[in-house]
């Protein structure tokens, strides 16, 4: 089986590679920075290929590069994602300039990736896409005044995740006739470089959300947001 992770230079992405290089699953290490991709990929056991979410032309190349090395692709793991620092944090004091940012990477470029990879993910026996979301993303637990969550209302970032989910609904549907399955999964709060490591969860406890939602079986679930612990409300 052919997997690409994109960012997966480091963080959950890297776990993520190292997981499916255990299952015996050949990686493609997807990085923006080509040095870094080629340093992940030697340390990993896998290829590496010049990625950058936010570039057409730069994912064009990397679903070219598949289908000659591979001809298909069987998971595709958005995992490339960013969450920007901001020096007023509060919703009003968000630019609309770093949504925009925030959204190029964490959904737009969900979307061009995942339109450029589908016409591989076709070929293969039972694709797999995996979108990398967060419980920051939903609705519910944003509402809800229980939640741990309820502190860390983030404009842009919540919002592209929550963004994120639709896209993965969405893209379930239109692929529900299909052996695709499409599915979020919220690796809970991990430290990486994201959140200046202060996750109480490891990079690795993390992936392994990802590294499920990839090698799921045929009775697996499509159009799912999932954590570990089960199904994630919306
Ligand atoms: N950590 C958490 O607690 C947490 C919780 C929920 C969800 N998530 C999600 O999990 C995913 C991975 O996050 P992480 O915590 O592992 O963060 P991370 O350690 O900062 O890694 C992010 C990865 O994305 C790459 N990336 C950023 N912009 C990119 C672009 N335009 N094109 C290609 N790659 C790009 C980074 O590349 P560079 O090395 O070049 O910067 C890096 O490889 C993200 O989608 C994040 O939102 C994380």
């Amino acid at each position: 089986m052919i997997a690409l992770i994109t960012g997966a230079n480091k963080g959950i992405g890297y776990q993520t590679a190292r997981l499916l290089i255990e299952r015996n699953v050949t990686v493609v290490v997807g990085a923006r920075d080509d040095e870094r991709g080629r340093k992940a990929a030697a340390e990993l056991g896998a290829r590496s290929v010049q990625l950058d979410v936010t570039s057409a032309e730069s994912v064009a190349g990397a679903a070219g590069w598949i289908e000659k090395e591979y001809g298909h692709l069987d998971i595709l793991v958005n995992n490339a994602g960013i969450a920007l620092r901001q020096d007023d944090p509060a919703p009003s004091g968000t630019p609309a300039d770093a949504m925009r940012a925030t959204y190029e990477t964490n959904v737009f470029g969900v979307v061009t990736v995942t339109n450029a990879m589908l016409p591989l993910l076709r070929r293969a026996r039972a694709g797999r896409i995996v979108n990398l979301s967060s419980g920051l993303g939903s609705l519910a637990a944003a509402t809800d005044p229980g939640s741990p969550f309820l502190e860390y209302n983030n404009l842009a970032y919540n919002s592209s995740k929550a963004a994120l989910n639709m896209v993965t609904v969405v893209y379930s549907k239109e692929l529900a006739g299909t052996s695709i399955k499409v599915n979020a999964a919220d690796p809970g709060y991990c430290a990486t470089d994201l959140n200046d490591h202060s996750g109480f969860r490891t990079a690795e406890q993390g992936a392994a959300i990802a590294v499920r939602l990839a090698l799921l079986d045929g009775d697996g679930p499509t159009g799912a947001y999932l954590s570990d612990e089960g199904p994630v409300p919306w």
